[in-house]
């Protein structure tokens, strides 16, 4: 296994390349599924997830192609039914395979998606929207078998007790856009990937209304044909490197993102202090005072709310801010699993509930963490960035899985970081 080792207290400088989104891009995979024709993919990140979601597709015998870095051809002609468990329990977003598998064969075997450190994953809406358009459903031994023989178009209410579910609308849509007759689909997510899945899903030649709303109408139609389609910008990674800026006193610029996507971060960064300077609608200048960070509070909510992805590195940059702050998370209640390491690395973070309170003293010094899950490994990295000494964050592959040449895109602005052996982990600190 490798570790991470950052040395911190260094100044950023220079401009960084935001990759496609990985939760843009893990859906669209699916979605190349509902025609038999070739799909091209660009803009895809160069990550672990995405490789999976390949091999995933592969297994169930589409021919998929990595033609270069970012761009991906999928050839879905022959596809069976059943999604292999090996690679299915590895990763969540293998769940959007049943919307397209139900929607092009009427069918599907899919096993349930593996728990993780963030909180319950539950699918009990994903399984009501299926069974709300005439499919039937078993969960046995772990696989979700779903008989859509008699799919056909309905009313679909996708709330449950935390809002809506982003991969959940994804796989109502994709089932609803081949089941004849109208869906319309009320409480849906409206995320900035659930809408770039839509336009992509509009140019294979699906029928659907109200687009970037929580309701939408979807006319079935009989066969869907192959695309191409470039990707969204990921709006959680450009967020992550503003805060690598702002936590180090930095001044970067980030290139490639989609700043319409950004509107809740960027609030809470001008709250908290931070300079951010548009430019254009591509690119954002990041200018900030360490010693002028603002505390603040924040409350994680679905789409157009603040991210719950960026919960954890919020937490990161509380840290460095002058006085109390604040971070309740509504969306995964228990998705605190960074805050004993960021204990370990000299913060002062109490809990309440589902909510933490960060007494920001700027003073974190560097040690050994573990990675937990995906936005927990960034927050942990962004601390090291402004801590004293050396951090070592452990289990890294948890970055690997979302984050695209980290690590080099971090070295590309001047941070002392490097990715070693963990062998290399010093035996006392
Ligand atoms: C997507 O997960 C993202 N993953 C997550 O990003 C993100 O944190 C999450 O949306 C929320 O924005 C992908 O898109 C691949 P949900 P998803 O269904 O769709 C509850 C990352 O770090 N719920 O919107 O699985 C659920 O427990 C990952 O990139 C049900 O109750 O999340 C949660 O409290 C982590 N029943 C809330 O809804 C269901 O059937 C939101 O979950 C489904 C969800």
């Amino acid at each position: 296994m490798e570790v991470l080792r950052i040395s911190g207290g260094t100044c950023l400088k220079g401009d960084v390349q935001i990759s496609g989104s990985k939760n843009a891009a893990l859906p669209q995979f699916a979605a190349t599924l509902l025609s038999n024709e070739k799909s091209i993919l660009r803009n895809i990140p160069d990550l672990s997830d995405v490789r999976f979601m390949g091999e995933i597709l592969s297994e169930l015998g589409a021919n998929v192609n990595r033609i270069d870095n970012t761009t991906w051809e999928i050839d879905p002609a022959n596809i069976i039914h059943c999604a292999p468990y090996d690679l299915v329990r590895k990763m969540r977003a293998s769940i959007c395979l049943l919307g397209p598998l139900v929607g092009r064969l009427k069918k599907a075997e899919v096993p349930m998606p593996g728990g993780c450190v963030i909180g319950q994953r539950p699918i009990d809406l994903h399984l009501r929207a299926l069974a709300s358009l005439g499919a039937s459903l078993t969960l046995r031994q772990g696989i979700v078998k779903v008989d859509g023989i008699n799919l056909k178009g309905n009313y679909i209410f996708l709330g449950g007790r935390h809002g809506s579910t982003v991969t959940g609308t994804s796989n109502a849509i994709m089932a609803a856009v081949l089941a004849p007759g109208q869906t319309k689909i009320e409480c849906a997510a409206c995320e900035p990937e659930i809408i770039d899945l839509c336009k992509m899903l509009l140019k294979m030649g699906a029928k659907i209304n109200g687009i970037g709303s929580h309701i939408l109408q979807i006319e079935g139609v009989d066969k869907l044909n192959g695309c191409t389609h470039e990707v969204i910008p990921d709006r959680i990674e450009a967020a992550t490197y503003a805060i690598a800026g702002a936590i180090t006193n930095s001044e970067i610029q980030l290139n490639n993102l989609n700043i319409e996507h950004l509107g809740s971060f960027l609030n809470l960064m001008n709250e908290v202090g931070v300079g951010i300077t548009k430019r254009g609608t591509d690119s954002i200048l990041v200018q900030t005072n360490t010693e002028k960070l603002k505390p603040f509070e924040m409350i994680t909510m679905p789409y157009p709310g603040f991210p719950t992805d960026l919960q954890a590195q919020s937490c990161a940059l509380a840290c460095m801010a002058d006085g109390i702050s604040i971070v309740s998370e509504k969306v995964y209640p228990s998705r605190f699993m960074h805050v004993p390491e960021l204990l370990r690395m000299g913060a002062d973070i109490s809990m309440e509930g589902a909510s933490c309170i960060v007494k920001g003293q700027k003073n974190l010094k560097g040690a050994p963490v573990m990675a937990s899950d995906l936005r927990a490994s960034a927050a942990l990295i962004l601390a090291g960035l402004a801590a004293k000494g050396e951090t070592w964050v452990q289990r890294i592959y948890h970055l690997d899985r979302g984050y695209d040449s980290f690590e080099q895109k971090l070295q590309a602005l001047g941070a002392n970081v490097e990715r070693v052996s963990e062998s290399k982990l010093p035996k006392s600190f």
